[in-house]
Parts: C-alpha cells; sequence; structure tokens
C-alpha cells in the first residue's frame, strides 16, 4: 500500500508553502515517509538510499518527462539530453562531451577569471551591495556564452532573454516573447555559423553545427534546442551556488575568517554549499513498469520526484548535524545536488571553478565584507532552484559595523 501522507506534516512539492520553507517537511518525510504518493501521478523519493537508487536504475525509471511534476511533460521539438534515454542519450552526451569533456571546461578558465576580474571591477570600493543582483548574477551566464561561442557583444541581450525564460521553468515558456527572441538569435548564430564552414572554434555551436564522421548532421532546430538546455542548465543552478556559499560564509564569521586565511578550505565549502543548499531541488524520473520502493508500490507510468535537497540533509547519510555548513565537513562531495550516473551534471567541473574564481576574488578585494544586519536567509521563488534571494553585505569591514551599530541604537 502506497504510504498515506498528512500533508500537514510530510513534504509535499505541489504546495507551494512546503516549497517555499521545505526543510522540516522534508525532515519529516525522512523520518515517517521515504516514499510517498503525493498526487495521482507523482511519488516524492526523500532519502540519499532511495534517491541514489533510482539515479542508478536507468532500466526501470526513464528520464522523459524530467522535471515535470504535473500529469503533462514539457515537451521540445527534438529529445534533450536530460530527457533522452539510452540509446539515444548516449550518443547524444558522448557529442556533448566533444566540447563539454572536463579538460575542456578546464581550458575555460582564464576566461571565467577574466569575466570575474570584470564583475569584481564594476563594484565600488567600499559601501553596501546586494551580492547577488551586482555581482553574482551576470557571471555563470556570460561564462556560459563564452563556452556556447555566443559573440561577447551579444551577451547582455541574450541574458535579458534568457532570464526571463528560466525564471518560468518547468512551465511552459514558449509563450514569452523572450523566448521566441532567444530561439530566433540561437538559430541565427547556427545560420551564421554554418555560412563559413572554414572559420572553425573550439566551442559548443561548432561541435552541434558541425557532425564528425560517423555522426548525424543536426537540423538547425535540433542544435537550438539543445543550447537552450544549456542555457536552463547552468545559469541559476551556478548563480545559486555561489551566492549560497557567500551567505553560508558570512552567516557565521568564523566561516569567511577561516577562508580568508586559508584558500585551500575553499573547495570543501564549495561542496558543502552544494550540499546544504542544493541549487537544483529535484530531478524527475518516470517509472517504465511496476517497482517498489520503501515498501511503498509505485506503479509503471507514474513519477517518482527525485528530492535532492532532502537526500543531502539524510541524518542517516551525513549525520545529527546534516544540516549545519560545516567548512571542515569530511567526504562533502558525496553529495546528489550535481545528480549521478549516466545523466550526472556535465557542467560540474564548470560550476566548481566559477564558484572558486568568484569567491576567492570577492576574498582578494574585499577581506573584511560583512552580511548586512538586515540580511536574512530567504529562499527565491520558483520550484527548481534553491537560491538566498539577496546577499546585502557591507563591502568594508569598518562600514559593517557603523551600520551594524546604528541597527542596535534604532
Ligand atoms: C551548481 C551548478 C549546477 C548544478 C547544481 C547542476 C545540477 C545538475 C543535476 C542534478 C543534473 C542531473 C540531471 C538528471 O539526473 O536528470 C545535471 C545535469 C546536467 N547539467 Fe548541470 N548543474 C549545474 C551546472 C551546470 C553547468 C554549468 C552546465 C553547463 C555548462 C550544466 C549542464 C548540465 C547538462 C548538459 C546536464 C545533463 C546531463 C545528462 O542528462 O546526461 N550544469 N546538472
Amino acid at each position: 500500500m502506497a504510504t498515506p501522507v498528512d500533508p500537514a506534516e510530510f513534504f509535499d512539492p505541489l504546495n507551494p508553502v512546503h516549497v517555499a520553507d521545505p526543510d522540516e517537511f522534508m525532515k519529516a518525510s525522512r523520518k515517517g515517509c521515504p516514499v510517498a504518493k503525493v498526487s495521482e501521478h507523482l511519488y516524492t523519493a526523500n532519502t540519499d538510499d532511495v534517491v541514489r537508487s533510482v539515479f542508478d536504475d536507468t532500466k526501470r525509471f526513464s528520464n522523459r518527462g524530467n522535471f515535470s511534476v504535473g500529469a503533462e511533460d514539457v515537451r521540445f521539438p527534438f529529445t534533450v539530453v536530460t530527457m533522452a534515454d539510452p540509446p539515444d542519450h548516449t550518443v547524444l552526451r558522448s557529442r556533448l562531451l566533444k566540447s563539454m569533456a572536463a579538460a575542456r571546461l578546464r581550458k575555460l578558465t582564464p576566461e571565467v577569471e577574466n569575466i570575474v576580474r570584470d564583475a569584481v571591477g564594476a563594484l565600488p570600493a567600499s559601501g553596501r551591495v546586494d551580492l547577488y543582483a551586482d555581482y553574482v548574477h551576470f557571471i555563470p551566464s556570460a561564462v556560459l556564452y563564452a563556452l556556447i561561442g555566443i559573440p561577447k557583444a551579444k551577451w547582455r541581450e541574450v541574458q535579458t532573454w534568457s532570464d526571463a525564460v528560466v525564471r518560468v521553468i518547468p512551465e511552459p515558456a514558449h509563450e514569452l516573447p523572450e523566448f521566441a527572441a532567444l530561439m530566433g538569435f540561437l538559430a541565427k548564430c547556427v545560420e551564421e555559423r554554418r555560412a563559413h564552414p572554414g572559420d572553425r572554434h573550439e566551442d559548443v555551436l561548432d561541435n552541434l553545427c558541425w557532425a564528425d564522421p560517423g555522426e548525424v548532421e543536426m537540423p538547425a532546430l535540433e542544435v537550438v534546442c539543445h543550447i537552450f538546455q544549456l542555457v536552463v542548465a547552468a545559469t541559476d543552478t551556478t548563480r545559486a551556488l555561489i551566492a549560497n556559499c557567500v551567505y553560508r560564509l558570512l552567516e557565521e564569521r568564523d566561516r569567511w575568517e577561516a577562508v580568508v586565511a586559508d584558500r585551500s578550505l575553499l573547495p570543501n565549502a564549495i561542496e558543502e554549499s552544494l550540499r546544504v543548499d542544493s541549487p537544483a531541488q529535484f530531478m524527475v524520473r518516470t517509472a517504465v513498469e511496476d517497482v517498489t520502493l520503501a515498501e511503498c508500490p509505485v506503479p509503471a507510468g507514474k513519477k517518482v520526484y527525485l528530492n535532492i535537497q532532502s537526500a543531502n540533509h539524510d541524518e542517516n547519510r551525513w549525520g545529527e548535524d546534516s544540516r549545519t555548513f560545516r567548512i571542515d565537513r569530511p567526504g562533502a562531495t558525496a553529495h546528489l545536488a550535481f545528480g549521478r550516473g549516466i545523466h550526472a551534471c556535465i557542467g560540474a567541473p564548470l560550476a566548481r571553478i566559477e564558484a572558486r574564481s568568484a569567491i576567492g576574488a570577492l576574498m582578494d578585494a574585499f577581506p573584511g565584507m560583512r552580511l548586512a544586519p538586515d540580511a536574512a536567509w530567504v529562499k527565491c521563488g520558483g520550484a527548481i532552484t534553491r537560491r538566498v534571494e539577496s546577499v546585502p553585505v557591507w563591502l568594508n569591514g569598518e562600514q559593517a559595523r557603523s551600520a551594524r551599530q546604528a541597527t542596535r541604537r534604532r
């Protein structure tokens, strides 16, 4: 029998109240209902062991319908990698990896550092800023556009369209004017590349526009769909990682100071951020046959909400302090924030490079930075992304102290 859900207690991804502040509901689910039926179509999997096992089980679970928590699936004119199953997935992923293998992504490091340097340079020397809007926001999209091969002069414009689109995902975006603008622009990029066969580049556009022997020639619309999927996968997630990690470091001053003094602690702090505040909260799989998960029967055709965030807070996996951010947490990389198995995140090495560069540069420029006294952890809207809404800081420690004293006097 499917375990009955008490909506007042167990996590329900269809309940906006739970989505806005999910941690206590997820904890209740881990303790009392690891797998639960929450609607006619949807089951949740909330513990590390179950989420891990479904990620690994590509025979009994399909990626079609990924991201959709309702009856209707998000539809693309061509199947994109994150919604494909083998053997199509294997072919598509290998094609993408030609321009996105870890070694190729690492080669982007100088470009990432340039983008970060410009972003730090655009901040004032001191005073109050919102690090999310004024610093973090542009970095991941600029890096992605460099990887894709979008001309630099168009980056700002493309970002306004892609932000409007990413904001509504996983709801359908195709009726937005920005969606049409983005798709039209990408189609033009494909056309321009294909008009100049002698002009080759080491980027995603080049890879998808030109087939090597044995590869399929992709129609322009298919190239556009794969690039669109990258825009959705790479921007908000990486922004969330950088913003969340800076917030958690500044939230407890000792953490920030420890990492400023010893930068070798930064990579583990980034992994801990991915675990405690997982930027992609969930993925969705569809059962292709009747299965039983943690004693809960899931009939063929039903969807399973893989609760990445809850798995990453699982006390059985991470101990009783699982929701505490510890820069020295042992084994922090074992989180599921980048998924696992054949669909594990292709962009993970790039997201890590960006986070190290963006946070390291802030520490170099503003070691005395402090959270503004009125800063609060508020999760941004939207079901998929877990990101702090804003990161108000005083860039200079002295100013931060006087602002705090003024707040206390009030
Ligand atoms: C902190 C940042 C990021 C997080 C948390 C994240 C998270 C994830 C997760 C959980 C998956 C697994 C999807 C599934 O199992 O259905 C995934 C897949 C993917 N990610 Fe990321 N991602 C991040 C950044 C990026 C970046 C920067 C890129 C591209 C430059 C990227 C490209 C992809 C692609 C193409 C896939 C699909 C792989 C496949 O289906 O085989 N991601 N990501």
